[in-house]
């Protein structure tokens, strides 16, 4: 394997040449043991970013960073195991929502979740806001959770595809993200390594997302299921629109006291449309409904009826995090003042969009997210939005609060959150956030 010249590879990807699956095997394998360093890695990046990565070499770049680690067996816990990945947006805090549901209604959700991301938050760090929450767990306490409470949450460990944690940071510093072949490597390597029966994928596509075009998150949904069903797994994906924050809150504490509102049944828009299209299908998958729909029933009456609320609870504490904090519904202990950002005199009418992207990048400007990937985080930062597109507004009233430990920049972060929204006289056409469904047998043309 060291005969393995990677300057050749370099070249011949840099010309629009293909590699074969042996030569990405070992040049991956070579990478993960620190044997080519990151120059010489970050330029076939590049190349295969500009140049492209046909399926052939993009399957055998999955199984590589797949195999790279431990593949987790599972089959020794009962039931269908389904888990749900998304691409990444802002105020995406579905997984905190969805996992307790989906438990709550008989299916083990073994889930291993990432950090933030540029401007998009990460189920990790928001988990990580309820005091205590530990994400760190071992692989044997993460099979015997599952066992004995039926869903878990956890950061990816050193035994679950270690080449793509390289390669995901080597990515994230040298602008080689936004790539079907790379996301969807990286992606399914880690869900296929941690012992899911099935999957469910919210491709998300618009402005908030990492894939701006509808075109390009429908080929990035095919690339996923077909390495999903490439390997047995059945897996679905719903294209979901993400123009405009998810829900109201952005930001890792205000996203986790909107997701208990939700599982409270006190929350039902956007975001619980999203929630409960993905808890049909991961209900449907885990053999606990003969539909989607009947999946999506099953997940409402575990709201109903407190379940799926109980088993937040659960979650929570058995992973340490502050169980009564989160029951109580009280504030954070570290929570910011609010500062109150108004509509401005001249506004009035109804608020007609609110661009995602901007509101993703602020919040890591307020310390939400990270510049750097050694970072910390601020878990009581964030955003919450009193006003949604398509709903009324007059001069002067509340739009936004705003939570930061940078009391500094104030005002301009105020100009900041104005300047995403807008304003107009004709109520918007309020579209589904489900764009489209796709599964082993194609695109359902909703
Ligand atoms: N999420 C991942 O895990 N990897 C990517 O490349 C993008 C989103």
């Amino acid at each position: 394997m060291s005969s393995l010249n990677p300057v050749e590879l370099i070249v011949r990807k840099r010309e629009g040449g293909s590699l074969t699956p042996e030569e990405i095997r070992t040049f991956v394998n070579l990478y993960t043991a620190g044997e080519i360093p990151d120059y010489q890695v970050s330029a076939f990046l590049m190349a295969a970013f500009i140049k492209g990565l046909d399926d052939a070499e993009t399957a055998a770049l999955t199984d590589s960073m797949l195999f790279s680690g431990s593949v987790l067996d599972l089959s020794d816990v009962p039931g269908t195991k389904v888990d749900k990945h998304s691409t990444g947006g802002v105020g995406d805090k579905v997984s905190l929502i969805l996992a307790p549901i989906v438990a709550a209604c008989g299916v083990p959700v073994p889930m291993i979740s990432g950090r933030g991301l540029g401007h998009t938050g990460g189920t990790l760090d928001k988990l990580e806001s309820i005091p205590g929450f530990r994400v760190d767990l071992d692989i044997p306490a993460y099979r015997r959770q599952l066992a004995d409470i039926g869903v878990v949450m956890i950061g990816q460990t050193a035994e679950i595809a270690p080449a793509d944690r390289k390669l995901y940071a080597l990515r994230d510093v040298t602008g080689t993200v936004e790539f079907i072949p790379f996301i969807s490597a990286s992606i399914m390597s880690k869900k296929l390594a941690e012992g899911i029966d099935a999957l469910v994928l919210d491709v998300k596509t618009g402005r908030g997302a990492f894939m701006k075009t509808e075109a390009q998150s429908r080929r990035l949904a095919e690339t996923l299921v077909g390495i999903g069903l490439r390997f047995g797994k059945p897996t679905v994906a719903l294209l979901t629109r993400m123009d405009v924050p998810l829900g109201r809150a952005i930001g890792n504490w205000p996203e986790v006291a909107e997701s208990v509102a939700c599982l409270r049944g006190e929350q039902v828009d956007d975001l619980m449309e999203v929630t409960l299209a993905l808890a049909g299908e991961m209900i449907w998958l885990g053999g606990q409904a003969n539909s989607p729909e009947e999946g999506i029933a099953r997940a409402r009456a575990s709201i109903d009826s407190g379940e799926a609320m109980a088993k937040f609870i659960e979650l929570v504490r058995v992973q340490g995090g502050d169980a009564a904090l989160v029951e109580s519904g009280a504030n954070h202990p570290d929570a910011h003042e609010a500062y109150v950002v108004r509509a401005p005199d001249h506004a009035r009418g109804v608020v007609t969009d609110i661009d995602a992207l901007a509101l993703g990048h602020l919040s890591v400007a307020l310390g939400a997210g990270r510049i750097r990937k050694e970072d910390p985080v601020d878990p009581a930062a964030g955003i919450v939005l009193h006003v949604k597109p398509g709903e009324a507004i007059e001069a002067g009233q509340p739009l936004a609060e705003v939570f930061t430990a940078d009391r500094t920049n104030l005002p301009g972060f105020a100009s900041s959150v104005l300047a995403a929204f807008r304003f107009g006289d004709e109520r918007p056409q309020l579209q589904s956030l489900i764009v489209d469904r796709f599964t082993a047998d194609g695109w359902m043309n909703l």
